[in-house]
């Protein structure tokens, strides 16, 4: 079946109003009628209304970086689906490892996170991905599918959500996964959520890979079957080699 490839931008604690508006400006005049993938753009919430403006009719889409699971009430600090939707938002990144490495963001919270989102009307981009010692202690799958399991299990709206595998030890470093050893687990992450929801939402399910992901790699990645698309940090800030990853899908 063919999924239409999704490339997100996560430009995570990076760029204020001004080069936020002035990347997402060379990111919609890089984009154009004949680009297959579908694009995303997350900058940092004080920026989302400005780069809202500039996204807006052009198809190119707004994430927030992290949701609060409740819609409104005393969490100072914290943003909420509703106001992530009414700032013009059709994504939102959920559970990055960055948010449960640093802040707390253990399974539960990123299934309420997830559900937060689906009941906004957003789009949950969910992250999933083991560190490296996971790795070396050959515990890849059971993290994974562990991470999977709290995101999808019995989940209403699961149609909706894009799971994205980062291997904790690819994030920032330079050290991409292979692509085989990728497809591996994105394989291995659409059979799980077949055996939980059907062929239908397991065939539809869009499974991005993040890592170091760059103009020059992408291309090999994202020519596995069953990766659909990349979350994409440190070359999203900048827009030459963010198009030509978008541009290899
Ligand atoms: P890098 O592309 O900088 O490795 O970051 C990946 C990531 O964490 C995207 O969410």
């Amino acid at each position: 079946m063919a999924r239409r490839p999704l490339i997100a931008g996560n430009w995570k604690l990076h760029n204020g109003l001004e080069a936020s508006v002035t990347l997402a400006r060379a990111v919609v005049a890089g984009v154009d009628a004949g680009t297959r993938a579908e694009v995303v753009l997350a900058p940092v919430f004080t920026a989302l209304s400005s780069v809202a403006a500039v996204v807006r009719g052009t198809g190119v889409g707004l994430a927030g970086q992290d949701v609060h699971w409740d819609d409104k009430g005393a969490f100072t600090g914290e943003v909420s689906a509703p106001l992530l939707a009414d700032v013009g938002a059709s994504h939102v990144i959920v559970g990055h490892s960055e948010r449960r490495q640093f802040f707390g963001d253990d399974d539960a919270r990123v299934r309420r996170k997830v559900e937060a989102a689906l009941r906004g009307g957003l789009v949950p981009i969910a992250c999933v991905g083991e560190t490296l010692g996971e790795r070396e202690a050959g515990k890849t799958l059971d993290v994974v599918l562990g991470q999977l399991d709290a995101i999808a299990k019995d989940l209403v709206g699961i149609e909706r959500v894009v799971i994205a595998y980062e291997p904790v030890w690819a994030i920032g470093t330079g050290r991409v996964a292979k692509a085989e050893d990728a497809e591996d687990v994105h394989r291995a992450i659409r059979d799980r959520v077949r055996a939980l929801a059907g062929d239908a939402i397991a065939d539809g399910l869009r499974i991005l890979y993040g890592g170091s992901v760059k103009g020059d790699n992408a291309a090999a990645l994202l020519g596995q079957a069953d990766i659909d698309g990349a979350l994409v940090g440190g070359a999203s800030l900048d827009a030459a080699q963010f198009l030509a990853i978008i541009r290899a899908a």
